[in-house]
């Protein structure tokens, strides 16, 4: 039977946010209790949650926990407080732009509803809401990215994705994974290699499991595998998730992406992005200015707790790079496809927005 993983959830009875603590997965599954901002700070920090959409809908309950906990007596004492929640939360993670793409929402309701009324409970009741249908619309966005993108997989196709672009990196279904798994609903065969992801792991330890749990066949690779497979016919295509689109279509993602990309296109091979527009950023003409994140040497150094380089051996670790828009064919989006030079339809599929009906508060 189909596990339904959820990444994340609130509990109304103690106001309080569960996660599933991904460092651990896949041989132990512990959920941990988040009951203030500074708690889902650090679980983003420390990757328990990670994945561009997981941490953007993560960061929005943060912010409502900020508000539940509000002893200011005014909106302009409430603003401030929910303005340092926002700061702590921002500068955990930089280059997944889903991350203050959900602050700054939460934020601008938080501004527009206390100018409307001065109702403090009312207030922060409506920011838990607010951060409740940011978290439906990402599972819709990730059902309606599916469908658009189940129709570029053909039937019998060899799917290559990288790192973990699933349900435990979004809210549900997941945006590659999301595409793969809704190719195989609609009755494709299809069989997915898993790169493993070096140096987190992410496609050995979290994509594997997913996979696995939905029973579509997979195989995991090495991620310096996938060339030898590509050039022998074994590949048909190539799909992976995003944290952060500029607005000339240059993705960053996970670190090995960019190699993954030239790979493809060396080989004829199409290669596909799949994101919700909450990804795309469109103040950043291109990718140049994409913040890229330094993480801990430690993390390339050493493996499951284990040192496997010399001591002292000086390693880099940037934990995503940049495609530029020229090697991808398409981007699936919750409201369609860009397809290049992307410019153009980026801002239109940005524009459209989400398509829940507006809430009342
Ligand atoms: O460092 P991570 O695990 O947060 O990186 C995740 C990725 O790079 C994913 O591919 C991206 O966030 C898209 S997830 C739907």
């Amino acid at each position: 039977m189909t596990k339904t993983v959820e990444t994340l959830e609130w509990r109304d009875r103690d106001a309080c946010l569960l996660l599933i603590d991904q460092t651990l997965l896949p041989h132990q599954f512990e959920i941990i209790e988040c009951a203030t901002y500074q708690q889902v700070g650090e679980a983003i920090r420390q990757m328990r949650v990670r994945g561009a959409p997981a941490i953007g809908v993560t960061a929005a309950y943060g912010m409502a926990l900020a508000a539940l906990a509000s002893h200011a007596d005014d909106t302009l004492g409430f603003l401030a407080e929910l303005n340092v929640a926002a700061g702590f939360l921002r500068q955990t993670r930089p280059t997944a732009v889903n991350l203050s793409w959900a602050i700054e929402r939460m934020l601008k309701l938080a501004r527009k509803l206390s100018e409307q009324f001065i109702d403090l409970n009312k207030l922060k009741k409506a920011l838990l809401i607010e951060a409740k249908v940011m978290h439906a619309q990402d599972v819709a966005a990730n059902r309606a990215m599916g469908a658009f993108g189940a129709e570029l997989i053909p039937d019998g196709a060899n799917v290559l994705t990288h790192c973990n672009a699933g349900a435990l990196a979004t809210a549900g279904y997941g945006t590659a994974v999301g595409v793969i798994r809704a190719a195989h609903e609609a009755g494709k065969r299809l069989h997915v290699w898993v790169d493993e992801t070096r140096p987190y792991l992410q496609g050995a330890r979290l994509t594997a499991w997913e996979l696995q749990q939905l029973g579509i066949p997979l195989t995991l690779i090495t991620d310096s595998m996938a060339g030898h497979f590509m050039q022998r016919g074994q590949v048909d295509c190539v799909i992976v998730g995003a944290d952060r689109i500029a607005a000339n279509g240059d993705t960053a993602n996970k670190i090995g992406t960019y190699s993954l990309a030239v790979l493809a296109k060396e080989n004829n091979l199409p290669f596909y992005v799949a994101a919700p527009t909450s990804t795309v950023d469109l103040s950043l003409q291109n990718g140049q200015a994409i913040p890229i994140e330094e993480r801990s040497p430690d993390e390339v150094t050493m493996l499951a707790g284990q040192q496997i380089a010399p001591r002292g051996v000086k390693a880099a670790h940037p934990a995503f790079d940049m495609t530029p828009a020229r090697y991808i064919q398409a981007i699936i989006t919750e409201n369609g496809l860009a397809r290049p030079p992307f410019v153009e339809d980026l801002k239109k599929l940005v524009a459209i927005g989400h398509q829940l009906p507006a809430i009342s508060y």
